[in-house]
């Protein structure tokens, strides 16, 4: 099964000369969904960590997938003013305007592995975003794992010497 075939292309979204990739045909289908929690869950199946730390909104979706597969915490990460406790905060730039996110202060304990998840690596603005939220707890991000990656858009240049893990590269 080519999970390429799932994921629709949208131009022109949520901005003019911006291709959205369009995960919702690969959610409403069974298969696809669970081949996808299940090839991201075999490659980082063998990394010792803790948490999954993951930005709303579809970050949690596969996030949420696959800390129940792996038996592991979930941290979610959410946009200003909707996390109860008190958060702290990280301002970033997204391939379409800046945005900031933020996470409960007592999320992540000194020390505590995490491997951050999202559902499209694309500037890599975010995940550098979400880097620095764990770190400033005092974390440490042993991977960064993402359904797609858009190569062309060269985000590992701005998150050079991280582990990223990718499983469809567009
Ligand atoms: C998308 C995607 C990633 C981010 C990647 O989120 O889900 O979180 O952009 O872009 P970057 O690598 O350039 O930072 P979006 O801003 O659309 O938010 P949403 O998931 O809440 O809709």
């Amino acid at each position: 099964m080519d999970l390429r075939k799932y994921i629709r292309d949208i131009p022109d979204f949520p901005e003019k000369g911006i291709i959205f990739r369009d995960i919702t045909p690969l959610l409403r289908n069974p298969e696809a969904f669970k081949l996808a929690i299940d090839e991201l869950s075999r490659k980082v199946e063998n990394l010792d960590f803790d948490l999954i730390v993951a930005p709303e909104a579809r970050g949690f979706i596969f996030g949420g997938a696959l800390s129940y597969k792996l038996n592991k915490g979930f941290i979610p990460v959410r946009k200003p003013g909707k996390l109860p406790f008190t958060v702290i905060s990280e301002k970033y730039l997204l391939e379409y305007g800046t945005a900031e996110l933020q996470m409960h202060v007592d999320a992540i304990e000194k020390g505590q592995k995490v491997i951050i998840f999202d559902d499209v690596l694309a500037t890599g603005g975010t995940a550098k975003a979400l880097k620095s939220l764990v770190e400033k707890s005092g974390g440490e991000v042993v991977a960064m794992v993402f359904l797609i990656e858009l190569t062309y858009l060269n985000p590992r240049n701005i998150l050079a010497n991280e582990n990223i893990i990718s499983l469809i590269e567009l």
